[in-house]
């Protein structure tokens, strides 16, 4: 998760330099939250050109309007799969690497997220039933329960490459590579402001739980972190060898 204008300046300057470094062939980033609540299209453009070859989203997907676009139009942007038929965008993207070929699936969960989205499982089965093969399968589960995304990594376990959870913006230390082969963590973490209840200026989250008015959201400042995870695959068997969880200070 980039989180605000700082989170997506730390994306593109240090994202670059870090895949050349690792030697990252692909990479996906979920870009729901660099307007905070929602991303603009100029937003977008910027995570795409700062390295991203995929941008996915999650509970803000539209929560800034002029984002639709661009859902409709872009290959690169993926909105929750599971999402109704009547909202706009895909939820799944095939590309062709040229040595190989990736499909990315965004997909949403249901515990504590309120949003009229199908069952996230049952919309993971259909995916993989009915699109196209690709060598690599990559999930990002968007979802607040660590007991609905560590279900997820066993139900796909086997079937898809990798996958991983987003929207806490608290990384897990539980990266890991599941028996039947898939790569695992149940949350990447964000980029962004390190000193921030999830994004969030703590002044006004705490004003919150204290039973105040927060008032607006204002983006919170300072040094800046970025966090994610680089899953090594392999073509053979389109499964996962390695993984290893990304903290840049
Ligand atoms: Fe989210």
């Amino acid at each position: 998760d980039v989180v605000g204008e700082i989170g997506l300046d730390v994306l593109v300057r240090r994202l670059r330099p870090l895949k050349r470094e690792k030697q990252v062939d692909f990479t996906v980033v979920n870009g729901e939250n660099a307007a905070g609540l929602g991303l603009f299209p100029a937003q977008a453009e910027e995570i795409l050109d700062a390295g991203a070859d995929v941008i996915t989203l999650g509970n803000h997907t539209f929560d800034k309007h002029q984002i639709r676009p661009m859902l409709e139009e872009s290959p690169f942007l993926l909105r929750p799969a599971n999402y109704t038929a009547r909202a706009p965008g895909r939820g799944t993207g095939y590309y062709d690497m040229g040595r190989c070929s990736v499909r990315v699936i965004s997909l949403q969960g249901r515990v504590n997220l309120n949003y009229n989205c199908d069952n996230p499982f049952t919309a993971a089965d259909r995916i993989l039933k009915d699109a196209e093969r690709a060598t690599f399968t990559l999930v990002d589960f968007h979802a607040e329960a660590t007991s609905e995304k560590l279900a997820m990594g066993y139900y796909l376990d086997g079937r898809v490459s990798a996958l991983w959870g987003t929207h806490t913006h608290v990384p897990t230390a539980d990266e890991r590579v599941c028996p039947k082969g898939t790569g695992y963590i149940t949350d990447l973490g964000m980029t962004g402001v390190i000193e921030s209840v999830l994004g969030i200026d703590p002044r006004q989250s705490v004003e919150g739980f204290l039973g105040g008015l927060p008032g607006r959201y204002r983006a919170p400042e300072g040094p800046a972190k970025l966090q994610g995870a680089i899953f090594t695959l392999d073509s053979a068997t389109g499964l996962c060898t390695a993984v290893e969880r990304i903290d840049i200070r």
